[in-house]
């Protein structure tokens, strides 16, 4: 069965409370927290404050999405906000093996963000030790933007690369997500999707959640 990861950026922040309840409530695994820092990423969304409420209500697990450059400053700041797990880029770390295992030290999985121009075959040395591989399928800041294409055929090679080294890291895709460019990366190998702009923007969120988990 698909995993579904909800991205709270494109709750209502002015009811946030009915909608992580909502959340709560549906059949989402897991809730998709996305942290930017207006520096790595052309926006800013919120920090820590905002994370501590949102695991005071949340009954699912954190994952936290850092779009902020050096993720590894805050490592301990990231599970004391409850994280489960907390994806890092690839592009923002320059000590990834070093970030990596001070995450699963820390109590959380690990998981490493690709931006979509940003090969496969960077993760080469690193796919044994990580828990998750976030493809990003837009470029990061924003919800709401379209799907690229070439993630696809990115999402296969990821599957690919994860069985020839026998690695357990599972594939979670981000960004332009619906029914349709859902069932082509599940298709592909994916195994987590995140969805902001769909299920937020539905008629009944439940309901659209519900149909991405029977992708
Ligand atoms: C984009 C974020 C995504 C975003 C996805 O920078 O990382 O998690 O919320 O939103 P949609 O599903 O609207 O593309
Ligand atoms: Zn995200």
């Amino acid at each position: 069965m698909t995993l579904v990861s909800p991205s709270l950026l494109s709750a209502d922040f002015g009811a946030l409370d009915r909608d992580i309840d909502m959340l709560n409530r549906s059949e989402a695994d897991m809730l998709h927290i996305d942290v930017m820092d207006g520096v790595f990423v052309p926006n800013i969304s919120f920090g820590f404050p905002v994370m501590k409420f949102i695991e005071r209500s949340a009954k699912k697990p954190l994952d936290v999405h850092l779009m902020i450059v050096d993720p590894g400053r805050y490592v301990s700041q990231v599970r004391d906000c409850g994280a489960a797990i907390m994806n890092v880029h690839y592009e923002a770390c320059t000590h990834l093996n070093r970030v990596v295992q001070q995450i699963r030290q820390a109590g959380m999985k690990a998981a490493v963000t690709l931006n979509p121009a940003t090969p496969v075959g960077m993760l080469e040395e690193i796919i044994t030790d990580v828990d998750m591989v976030l493809l990003m399928s837009v470029n990061p800041g924003f919800g709401g933007q379209s799907f690229i294409q070439s993630t696809i055929a990115k999402v296969a090679k990821l599957r690919r690369l994860i069985d020839e080294t026998g690695s357990k890291a599972t594939i979670e895709v981000d960004g332009g997500i619906n029914l349709q460019t859902g069932a082509e990366v599940v298709a592909a190998g994916a195994d987590v999707l995140v969805a902001g702009n769909f299920v937020f923007s539905a008629s009944d969120p439940m309901a659209t959640i519900a149909a991405l988990k029977q992708l």
